[in-house]
C-alpha cells in the first residue's frame, strides 16, 4: 500500500494532479487528456462542423501542398519528417503524398505522447502510402525534441500542425520554441499551424458544442484520476466552461463544480473539498495574430520564410527557420 502510494506521486501525471488539486486556483494540465478514450473523443472532435480548425489547415494542406513540398525539397536534399504530436495524420497525409508522388528522399518520424495513436497511424500509412518510410517516436514534445537534436548530419523539416502550440501560454512557448531552435541546423524547416483571432463567437462555438464532445473531453482527466489513482471523482458534480478574450487571445478552459463536496485519491493520499462554483482550470487554447507569431518567433530565435492560410483567414501554417545572424 505505501509502495503504491509512493509510485504513483512519483509518476510525472500524479506529481502534476497532486500539485494542481492542491494549488488555488486549482489546475490540472490539458495534456492528459490524452488516453485510449481521450483520443477517440480528440478525433470526435476534429470532426466537428463547428470546430473550424481541422478544416481550415486541412484546406490549406489540399490547396498549397505543391508549394509546401516545394519549400521542403526544392533543395533536392535527403530529410526527416517529424512530426510533433501526429494524432491520427489525417491532414499529414496529405503533405505526405505530394512528397511520395515528387519522389522526393524522405522518412517520416510521427511522435505522439501516445502509443495508441502511434501505432494506428503506423497501421493506417503503411496500408494507405505503403512508399512511406514511417518511424514512430513515442514521448512528450519536450523529450522527444532532445531526440530530435541527435539526428546529426540529415537535413530536418519538424511539423508542428492544428495548433498544438496554442495549448503552452506565451512564455512556455517561446520556451519550448527555444528547444526548437536549438535543435534546428541553418537548413532545417519548422512547419507550425497557429489559430488565428477571429469573430470570438466562432471560437467560443468550437469549445462549446451541445452534443458535450468537449465537456466529455475535459471530464476524461476525472476518469483518468479514478481509475489510474483510485480517485473517486464524479463527473457529473462539474460542468465545463469556456471563455475567451478577444484581448489577449486566449481561450480557457474550466470544469466548474456545481456542489460543495470532498473527492478522495486513494493512492495520492488526497482528499480534496470543492466549494460550490469553484473551478479546476484544464485547458488553454491561444489565438495568433501576425504580430504575436513575429513577436514568438522573433524571441525564439527563429525568423519567418512565408506562411499560408485559409480563405476565411482563420488559420495559418507558418514556414520557420533558425534566424540567420
Ligand atoms: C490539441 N489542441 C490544439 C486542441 C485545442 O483546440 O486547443 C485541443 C482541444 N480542446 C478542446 N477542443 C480541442
Amino acid at each position: 500500500m505505501q509502495n503504491k502510494t509512493v509510485l504513483a506521486k512519483d509518476t510525472q501525471f500524479g506529481k502534476e494532479v497532486y500539485e494542481g488539486l492542491t494549488a488555488f486556483p486549482k489546475h490540472l494540465s490539458s495534456k492528459y487528456f490524452y488516453d485510449e478514450i481521450g483520443d477517440k473523443l480528440f478525433q470526435d472532435i476534429m470532426a466537428m462542423p463547428d470546430y473550424y480548425l481541422t478544416e481550415s489547415e486541412h484546406a490549406i494542406l489540399e490547396e498549397y501542398s505543391s508549394e509546401i513540398t516545394q519549400q521542403f525539397a526544392g533543395d533536392g536534399q535527403p530529410f526527416s519528417l517529424f512530426e510533433l504530436g501526429a494524432g491520427d495524420g489525417k491532414k499529414t497525409k496529405i503533405l505526405l503524398q505530394q512528397l511520395v508522388a515528387n519522389k522526393v528522399d524522405f522518412d517520416y518520424r510521427p511522435i505522439d505522447i501516445s502509443q495508441n495513436a502511434l501505432d494506428q497511424l503506423e497501421r493506417s500509412i503503411t496500408t494507405e502510402l505503403p512508399a512511406v518510410i514511417v518511424n514512430p517516436i513515442q514521448g512528450t514534445y519536450f523529450d522527444t525534441l532532445q531526440d530530435i537534436g541527435k539526428q546529426n548530419g540529415r537535413k530536418k523539416i519538424i511539423l508542428f500542425l492544428g495548433s498544438n502550440i496554442g495549448n503552452l501560454l506565451h512564455p512556455q512557448a517561446i520556451d519550448f520554441l527555444q528547444k526548437m531552435t536549438a535543435v534546428l541546423g541553418e537548413k532545417d524547416l519548422l512547419f507550425i499551424g497557429m489559430d488565428q483571432k477571429k469573430h470570438p463567437q466562432t471560437i467560443l462555438n468550437a469549445y462549446n458544442d451541445k452534443e458535450g464532445i468537449t465537456e466529455a473531453f475535459n471530464k476524461n482527466i476525472l476518469k483518468r484520476i479514478n481509475t489510474e489513482f483510485r480517485g473517486n471523482f464524479d463527473a457529473n458534480k462539474f460542468m465545463h466552461w469556456e471563455v475567451y478574450d478577444p484581448e489577449t487571445g486566449t481561450a480557457k478552459s474550466y470544469l466548474v463544480a456545481t456542489e460543495k463536496h470532498t473527492v478522495a485519491i486513494a493512492d495520492l493520499d488526497l482528499k480534496i473539498s470543492f466549494s460550490r462554483w469553484e473551478t479546476i482550470h484544464t485547458e488553454i487554447s491561444q489565438k495568433y495574430d501576425d504580430p504575436t507569431v513575429e513577436w514568438l518567433t522573433g524571441k525564439s530565435g527563429l525568423e519567418i520564410v512565408t506562411s499560408f492560410s485559409d480563405k476565411n483567414d482563420f488559420f495559418k501554417d507558418y514556414i520557420v527557420k533558425k534566424k540567420t545572424l
